[in-house]
């Protein structure tokens, strides 16, 4: 067993660039929080509770936001630097042995292999400190990593404080760092404010640690990028577009068709299963499953819902919030609007909206229908164009139709309303009273034929304008 790993997660920076009342590690890229990656990719390494959030601006929000069970948050009120953020926490980690390593919650990017070689490194040595490094044509902004003749790390400086010759230097720091807890510990209280800008700095534990005559190491990794902090709403843009194309390739080396990929948005959390076919410019949102060998239609929205294997979404469907069962089958341009639940090989067909509804196995809504807080049994057919009347100005009702029964085209449903099962209702019924199993319910006014009516009229009205 490899010594555990403590992480802390800074978080509590408002983001004054991204001019937004909205604390920054909220925003979202990927169709996630940005803390939100950044705690999902520390759970890869550590268990919950050994993950720290340190909050500050709206902590409520951002607390609220992250709901796996277990994390800690430490407040820190007032923003004094990274170097405060972490010792500020003292007395809910000092007692945690093994490791603490040190993240920025508006760093989405990071992946956890890169994590896990930056804790390999500081775990397999003999080192008190492993911090993350790159060499970069254009370091501008960052820390620079200050090496000794022997290329040793011996301390950090900042841009503001750097002198030309040490800001020619091209290693940067990227922020993210694996220290020994106890060693971390011990010299903590060794970090004095920045005489400059009078914050208390994390990057002086480099030079603390090596004065007390431990060895701190850098790790370089090749792209930068992936340490990218995110300052403005443009750098927010360009880091939804890369988490965007990861979630596209994982699918794809997954076993997840893509027909034109670069046009396919797919949230951070949705999973997708093997031989499932994503036509082009749908959107696959929120905490969706979806299972294998579908096919999710050309323009479709499908948020927060779960499809079993074998569904088929038609193009220009939108489906939210609602289930669906093995070979059921919805659109082109159906609404699922929310909470509905479709059986095993249920069709629902052009322009039919559902609220709220279950749809038995093997039902059927073809065409032209809204179905709203209704309980629809085992192969019912609902004809062409009927609604159900769920709404009386004041409340809403339910309707409950037994398996079997036939909804002739054009009914008029008004809730609260049973039908038996296998009952049958007459075309273009007005259906207000519940009609009992196998019995057929007509609500129609009766037609009147008036043989000869239309020839008499053309008649009359011709010797009408002869006349005149
Ligand atoms: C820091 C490093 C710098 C490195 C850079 C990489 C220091 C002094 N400098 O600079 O060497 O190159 O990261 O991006 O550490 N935060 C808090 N509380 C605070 C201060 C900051 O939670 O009191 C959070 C911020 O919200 C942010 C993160 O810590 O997410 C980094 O802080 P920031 O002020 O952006 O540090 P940099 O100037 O980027
Ligand atoms: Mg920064």
């Amino acid at each position: 067993m490899p010594a555990p790993v403590t992480i802390v997660i800074l978080a509590a920076g408002l983001g004054t660039r991204m001019k937004s009342r909205r604390a920054k590690v909220l925003h979202r890229a990927g169709g996630k929080t940005l803390i939100g990656h950044v705690v999902d990719t520390a759970l890869e390494l550590a268990p919950p509770e050994r993950i720290f959030v340190v909050v500050g601006h709206q902590a409520d929000e951002v607390r609220r936001s992250l709901t796996t069970p277990g994390i800690g948050f430490i407040e820190q009120t007032e923003q004094k630097g990274t170097g405060h953020a972490v010792t500020i926490g003292r007395s809910a980690l000092e007692h945690l042995d093994g490791y603490l390593m040190v993240l920025y919650g508006d760093s989405p990017l990071l992946r956890a292999v890169t994590l896990r070689r930056l804790v390999d490194q500081e775990t397999s040595g003999t080192s008190a400190a492993v911090l993350m490094s790159a060499l970069m044509d254009d370091p501008f902004g960052y820390g620079r990593v200050i090496r000794d003749s022997r290329g040793r790390v011996v301390d950090i400086v900042e841009q503001k404080a750097g002198t030309p010759e040490q800001l020619a230097i091209r290693e940067a720091n990227m922020g993210i760092y694996c220290y020994r807890a106890d060693l971390f510990w011990k010299h903590a209280g060794e970090i004095v404010p920045n005489p400059a800008s009078g914050e208390y700095y994390l990057t002086d534990m480099a030079a603390i640690l090596t004065r007390a005559g431990h060895t701190v190491e850098a790790m370089q990794i090749a792209d930068p990028g992936e340490a990218l902090g995110i300052n403005d709403r443009a750098q927010l843009a360009e880091v939804d577009a890369i988490l965007r194309e990861r979630k596209r390739r994982a699918l794809m080396v997954s076993g997840v068709t893509l027909v034109k990929p670069e046009t396919i948005t797919v949230d951070a959390d949705v999973t997708i299963g093997m031989d499932t076919i994503v036509e082009p410019f749908t959107q696959i949102l929120g905490r969706t499953t979806i299972g294998e060998n579908c096919r999710i239609g050309a323009c479709s929205i499908v948020q927060d819902s779960t499809l079993a294997d074998e569904v088929e979404i038609g193009a220009f469907t939108m489906v939210n919030k609602s289930t669906l069962e093995r070979g059921a089958i919805a659109g082109p341009y159906a609404r699922l609007r929310m909470e509905n639940q479709v059986g095993p090989a249920a069709h629902i067909g052009n322009f039919v909206e559902l609220k709220k509804t279950r749809l038995g196995a093997g039902a059927k809504a073809n065409h032209l229908a809204y179905l709203g807080d209704s309980d629809i049994g085992d192969k019912v057919n609902i004809g062409a164009g009927t609604i159900t009347c769920n709404y009386d100005g004041v409340y809403k009702h339910p309707t409950k139709i037994g398996a079997g029964a036939f909804i002739g085209s054009n009914a008029t449903l008004v809730a609260p309303l049973e039908i038996g099962e296998g009952a049958y209702t007459a075309a273009g019924s007005t259906i207000t009273d519940a009609v009992p199993a196998d019995a057929l319910a007509l609500g129609r006014a009766r037609q009147e034929t008036k043989p000869d009516w239309a020839r008499k009229r053309r008649a009359r009205t011709a010797a009408q304008k002869s006349a005149k």
